[in-house]
């Protein structure tokens, strides 16, 4: 059934952050295993995706892509089927131009023959970069060709679609057929990447992305601290602190980003797996109508921001972020008013903690709270009557 690819945001592990051209059979095969023996799978992350770097640096006789034998001496079907065996998913990359970005043939002019090698080795996901994009034809036209490939090579191929935000791509993606789609360029495993990729994307970027079309703010970082292969996605080798990791978790969740992890997840922190794993914070993610949040601003404070998210149920999701460097807290006060709760409609809001587990109060008119730099605040609220008295303004 294609048309269910893409219903929510994807969820899935992909090489590149961590690993770059340093992959091979067996870390694949071992992070499968690891999505299964690690809950991830039960937590809903389905795709394992190879990223650049799997092919020979030239086509065979037929025109056809070959993977390159050292590193995967048994093919990719052999990878596929072992994916498959552990009920996940498998996904490969390829490029809208001549070339990848690392310089490996790219799908340009192969779009058919691609896509009908993608299906033969059991593929379920194409992430579709766009570097050496031949000048003169638009970007446009070459993921409607890619689209149109994957759509009758006879296997459900989910398009990832990767242009880094450019060309106007919010205007005319959903239409070309791709289920995601990449709105930012590269992340990096730093606070001020996360920031960055996040604030460009609020509001209006927002509406452009729902069911069926999720704008991709780029593979998670959480969890690498600093580790990876490629020197320019380490930035310094420091990563995130948990706390910031839990932010970036937080931030992709709310605004809808597909979910693919990017550390090694052969080896997470017990603080790194809780993260990745919270069904509380995936669930309003995964929320089957994926309206994209509103952002609210604070009225004091521009660099503290609620975002505001409605759910299938009724209930809203609501997450604070103070994106602020330095020592002290911020002050936060979210006003219910803004969300389109008036103090006089009669309800009140009962907030319940998705990082805590537990409800933390009922409050009307407003949540106040402090807000250490770079932390947030996530919640599922639920509308509750009550009369104007007894209720909590501050918790
Ligand atoms: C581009 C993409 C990355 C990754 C690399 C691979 O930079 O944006 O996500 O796929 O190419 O070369």
């Amino acid at each position: 059934m294609p048309k269910e690819l893409g219903k929510t945001p994807p969820m899935g592990w992909n090489s590149w952050n961590t690993f770059s051209w340093n992959i091979d059979e067996k870390l694949i095969k071992g992070a499968a295993d690891a999505m299964v023996e690690t809950g991830l799978k039960d937590a809903g992350y389905e795709y394992v995706v190879i990223d650049d770097c799997w092919s020979l640096k030239e086509r065979d006789g037929n025109g056809r892509l070959v993977p390159d034998p050292e590193k995967f001496p048994n093919g990719i079907k052999a990878v596929a089927d072992y994916v498959h065996s552990k009920g996940l998913k498998f996904g490969i990359y390829s490029c809208s131009g001549t070339h990848t970005c690392a310089n490996y043939p790219g799908s340009f002019e192969h779009e058919f023959v691609d896509a009908a090698t993608f299906a033969e080795w059991g593929v379920d996901y194409l992430k579709y970069d766009y570097c050496f994009k031949p000048k003169g034809i638009p970007g446009e036209l070459l993921y409607r060709r890619m689209s149109m490939a994957l759509r009758n090579c006879g296997r459900d191929i989910l398009f990832s679609a990767c242009n880094w935000g450019n060309d106007g791509v919010h205007d005319w993606i959903r239409n070309t057929g791709a289920q995601m789609f990449r709105s930012t360029g590269d992340i990096q495993d730093s606070w001020n990447s996360v920031k960055n990729l996040a604030l460009s994307q609020m509001n209006m970027r927002q509406s452009q992305s729902g069911v069926y079309c999720w704008n991709d703010l780029d593979m998670l970082v959480v969890g690498m601290r600093g580790k990876s292969d490629n020197s320019w996605i380490a930035e310094g080798g420091f990563g995130c602190t948990d706390d910031e990791y839990k932010t970036h978790f937080s931030l992709w969740a709310m605004m809808n980003s597909p979910l693919m992890i990017g550390c090694d997840i052969r080896n997470m922190s017990e603080a790194t797996k809780n993260i990745l794993t919270n069904k509380d914070v995936i669930a309003i993610n995964q929320d089957v109508e994926g309206r994209g949040p509103i952002e609210i601003d604070h009225w004091c404070n521009e660099s503290c921001k609620g975002l505001v998210k409605p759910l299938e149920n009724g209930d809203y999701a609501i997450l604070l972020v103070n994106f602020m460097d330095g020592e002290h807290p911020a002050q936060f006060s979210f006003n219910f008013w803004d969300m389109g709760l008036p103090y006089n409609s009669g309800y009140a809001l009962e907030f319940y903690d998705v990082w805590e587990h537990k409800v933390v109060g009922t409050f009307k008119e407003r949540y106040c709270t402090d807000l250490k730099p770079h932390s947030c605040e996530m919640f599922r609220v639920k509308l509750v009557k009550t009369d104007a008295q007894g209720v909590d303004l501050n918790k």
